[in-house]
């Protein structure tokens, strides 16, 4: 009961806040409302904020007001544009994860908690905070015994039990909005929410970072034009995390690159290979790959920090990803259209033809364009329009990517706004292509699955009867899938989520 009531009223505080920056019922989407709710929401609209804005561009004000989780609730949206619309996701991309920092007393005793020493004993020169974002906040030390210097990464105080009385909240709205309509139902608002919980816990434990960052290390050592900072295993646990310090100028200090001579096209180009490179040959990519959280070092080296959010991609889907790019490149839109079509994400009663026709109309107005020239985000848009056309089925890592891929192609073109992404992507494609699919992988393959069909050929008969029985339930769930996909309605979705947010507010009150 009690939770209950704090729930409550913790959504109704949301709720408020929203409205004060008309992003609850937005005048835009109030139209798809029915009429009570509509006049409702013209009262609560009266004297609203930032009414020049655009709705995603309201809403992510009102979330950096509401705080950590829901600025994490709307860094999430935004890597699901298939879901709430580009233009939304756009906007909440922008968020600016900036908070006030915690005091310095808070952090050093964060860090003896962790290590059981004061913090005098571990580093020397510890600084103030140098930047603080929701979930956690910077500075910058020495080793005490070694002297090398180090970011070091501490959780806000208690930011684990807030940010879970939040998520508990979000659940209960989800809840109700599912149970409210069946529009909101077909997006799984419940669902999302704990997506949403599943991926905070892992930015909620430092040690997570620490192995991506290790990770990433050992997949950037083959280039030696970029790097990745060590890891100081034994100043890194659940609330600290321990980094080598990487001197340099941050690639969002643009005058200061300038004003060292870097090669900004060479750099812009670096950006686009590491991305694909991380993506195509490691399958696991850095997926917050903005200008802030890239440094030029003294060597010129391009090196990347902030490891909290990370993708994932298994080999199938890679290749299924280089195929389309690709397709993209060489202009072979069949050949891409085939590829989506084999690997399941357009059921087979779509034709291939007009899929490769869609194609081509994302495609050919891109040919022999430079960035300048280019939307890449209308470009984007576009495509998400085609896989709703075909009733597409996006695989989360899919969309991750592509939202990757639209950072990458920004920070690029901001460094060089001539740069042709196609020419900048077709190496690391092309190479990838050659060696996972060209002739001597495929010999390879053929190698290995012959050797694995000398071991099995004894069990065959077993086999038989196991793919029998596996092409039933293949086919059954495949009638299953034939329903229709949902067609997400943006506004429908955040008009009436809105007014039921309201509404519960009210009534639970
Ligand atoms: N290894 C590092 N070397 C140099 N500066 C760093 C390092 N790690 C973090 N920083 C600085 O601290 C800031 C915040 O760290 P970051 O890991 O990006 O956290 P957040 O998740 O809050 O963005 C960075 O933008 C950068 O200025
Ligand atoms: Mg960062």
């Amino acid at each position: 009961m009690l939770t209950a009531i704090n729930d409550t009223a913790r959504i109704a505080r949301a709720g408020w806040t929203l409205a004060r920056h008309d992003a609850l019922i937005p005048r835009e989407y109030a139209h798809l409302a029915p009429a009570p709710l509509n006049a409702l929401a013209s009262v609560l609209r009266l004297g609203a904020a930032n009414g020049t804005k655009r709705p995603g561009e309201r809403l992510a004000i009102a979330f950096e007001r509401l705080g950590p989780a829901y600025v994490k609730l709307g860094q999430f949206m935004a890597t699901r544009p298939d879901i709430i619309g580009f233009e939304l996701a756009d906007d909440l991309a922008r968020l600016q994860d900036k908070m006030p920092p915690f005091p310095e007393a808070e952090a050093r005793r964060e860090i003896e908690k962790a290590f059981g020493k004061p913090v005098d004993d571990l580093f020397t020169d510890f600084s103030a905070p140098i930047a603080a974002a929701s979930i956690a906040q910077a500075h910058k030390a020495r080793l005490k015994d070694s002297g090398e210097e180090v970011a070091v990464k501490i959780l806000r105080p208690e930011i684990e039990q807030k940010a879970a009385r939040e998520f508990r909240a979000f659940d209960r709205a989800a809840r109700v909005l599912q149970s409210a309509s069946k529009t909101i139902r077909r997006m799984e608002p419940v669902k999302f929410i704990e997506t949403l919980k599943a991926s905070a816990a892992i930015e909620l434990d430092l040690r997570m970072e620490a192995g991506a960052a290790s990770e990433i290390k050992e997949i950037l050592a083959a280039n030696p034009k970029t790097r990745a900072p060590k890891v100081h295993w034994p100043l890194t646990a659940r609330r600290v995390l321990t980094v080598e310090w990487i001197d340099g100028v941050s690639v969002s200090d643009f005058a200061e690159l300038e004003r060292q001579g870097v090669d900004r096209k060479a750099l812009a180009n670096l950006v686009v290979d590491i991305f694909l490179d991380q993506a195509l040959n490691a399958g696991f990519f850095h997926a917050d790959m903005h200008q802030g959280n890239m440094i030029v070092d003294g060597e010129g080296r391009l090196a990347l920090i902030d490891f909290g959010i990370m993708g994932r991609l298994d080999e199938d889907t890679r290749r299924t990803f280089a195929e389309i790019i690709y397709g993209f490149i060489s202009r072979n839109y069949r050949r891409t259209a085939d590829v989506h079509f084999d690997a399941g994400y357009i059921s087979p009663e779509h034709s291939r033809e007009e899929f490769a026709q869609a194609l081509r109309a994302v495609g050919e107005p891109l040919q022999g364009r430079n960035a300048a020239q280019v939307d890449m985000s209308r470009v984007l848009q576009q495509l998400f329009d085609v896989t709703d056309l075909f009733d597409m089925h996006l695989r989360p890592e899919l969309v991750l990517l592509q939202r990757t891929m639209v950072t990458v192609e920004g920070v690029s073109r901001m460094l060089d706004p001539e740069i042709d992404m196609w020419a900048a992507a077709t190496p690391t494609v092309k190479s990838y292509i050659e060696n996972s699919l060209g002739p001597r992988a495929q010999a390879e393959k053929l190698r290995a699955a012959t050797r694995k069909a000398m071991d099995v050929a004894p069990k065959l008969p077993h086999y038989v009867e196991e793919i029998g029985k596996a092409a039933e339930e293949f086919s059954a769930m495949r009638r299953e899938e034939k329903t229709p996909a949902p067609r997400h309605n943006l506004g429908v979705w955040l008009g009436l989520s809105a007014v039921v947010i309201a509404a519960a507010a009210f009534f639970f009150r």
